[in-house]
């Protein structure tokens, strides 16, 4: 069930200079998937009307916390990091569909975050781990210093990391990683990131005869399914991602 509901913001962890973590107190619905997101009302921001999507980073309905990773990129996305705590913040949550979690246990998945789009994976990997399934991590960044939150993914599985100027992992995009041309080690992919990654990992898991799930960040308004401006074509005609996905099968796209 989607409302909107006031969050108190209990810490705002700079974790460099373009990103921050933000743990937030309030109401969460119980069946909150990973890969779904909120919508944020941006109340200390004069030029931020619309709400802005932020994916869900963690969710603990039982303790009501709520962490989101935001990346600098506009008013918008500034005034989120630049919050202290003590601050309310307002959402509409939960929105859109999450990433499948497989009902085989043996299912080998690699779960990839490429810069601030490894904000769904570590609630996807907890889950998948909590079902009993031991997921792998690929994360890219531009530099070793903005590889986010390695320490917490390595606490979930083996992480492997790819950065642009080859300070830490191999040295190259995400999708390039020899870790994902693996043919047979994986049954299954996930991934979000900026659309050139996420297109060429879909096309290293399609080679290697792995399922591909991504989630698509296009631009949104409403994020209820209402204005058609995130409008993704699909092999079944054009959907709204943010009602139908974000999270799609590469299978129902037309990449
Ligand atoms: C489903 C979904 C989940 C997202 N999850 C996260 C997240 O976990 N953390 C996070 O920091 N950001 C996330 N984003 C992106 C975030 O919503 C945008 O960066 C934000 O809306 C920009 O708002 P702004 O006011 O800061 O910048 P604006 O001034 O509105 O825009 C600044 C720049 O960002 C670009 N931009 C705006 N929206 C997007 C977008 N959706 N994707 C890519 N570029 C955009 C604009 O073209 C412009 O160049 C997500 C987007 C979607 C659709
Ligand atoms: S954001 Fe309005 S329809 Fe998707």
């Amino acid at each position: 069930m989607k409302k909107a509901a006031d969050f108190t913001l209990t810490e705002n962890r700079r974790l460099t200079d373009r990103f921050s973590l933000l743990t937030l107190k309030g109401d969460i619905p119980a069946d909150v998937q990973p890969g779904q997101f909120v919508q944020v009302r941006v109340d200390n921001s004069k030029t931020t009307f619309l709400r802005r999507p932020i994916s869900i980073n963690e969710a603990d309905p039982a303790t009501g916390t709520l962490r989101l990773l935001i990346r600098r990129a506009g008013d918008g996305t500034n005034a989120l990091c630049d919050l202290e705590p003590g601050a309310v913040v307002n959402m509409l949550l939960p929105l859109g569909n999450g990433f499948t979690v497989p009902a085989d246990k043996s299912t080998r998945i690699l779960l990839v975050g490429g810069g601030v789009g490894v904000a769904p994976m570590m609630m996807l990997g907890r889950v998948l781990k909590d079902n009993g399934l031991q997921p792998e991590f690929l994360i890219g960044a531009r530099t070793a210093g903005e590889l986010l939150l390695i320490d917490e993914f390595r606490k979930i599985g083996t992480v492997h990391t790819a950065t642009d100027d080859g300070t830490s992992g191999e040295k190259g995009f995400a999708h390039q990683h020899s870790v994902l041309a693996c043919a047979g080690r994986w049954d299954k992919v996930c991934c979000c990131g900026p659309a050139p990654m996420m297109k060429g990992v879909a096309a290293a898991a399609r080679s290697i005869g792995a399922d591909c799930e991504v989630s698509l960040e296009n631009m949104m308004a409403c994020g209820l399914g209402a204005c058609l401006c995130c409008v993704e074509k699909t092999v079944a005609g054009n959907v709204c991602v943010c009602t139908y996905g974000p999270v799609f099968n590469v299978k129902e796209l037309t990449w």
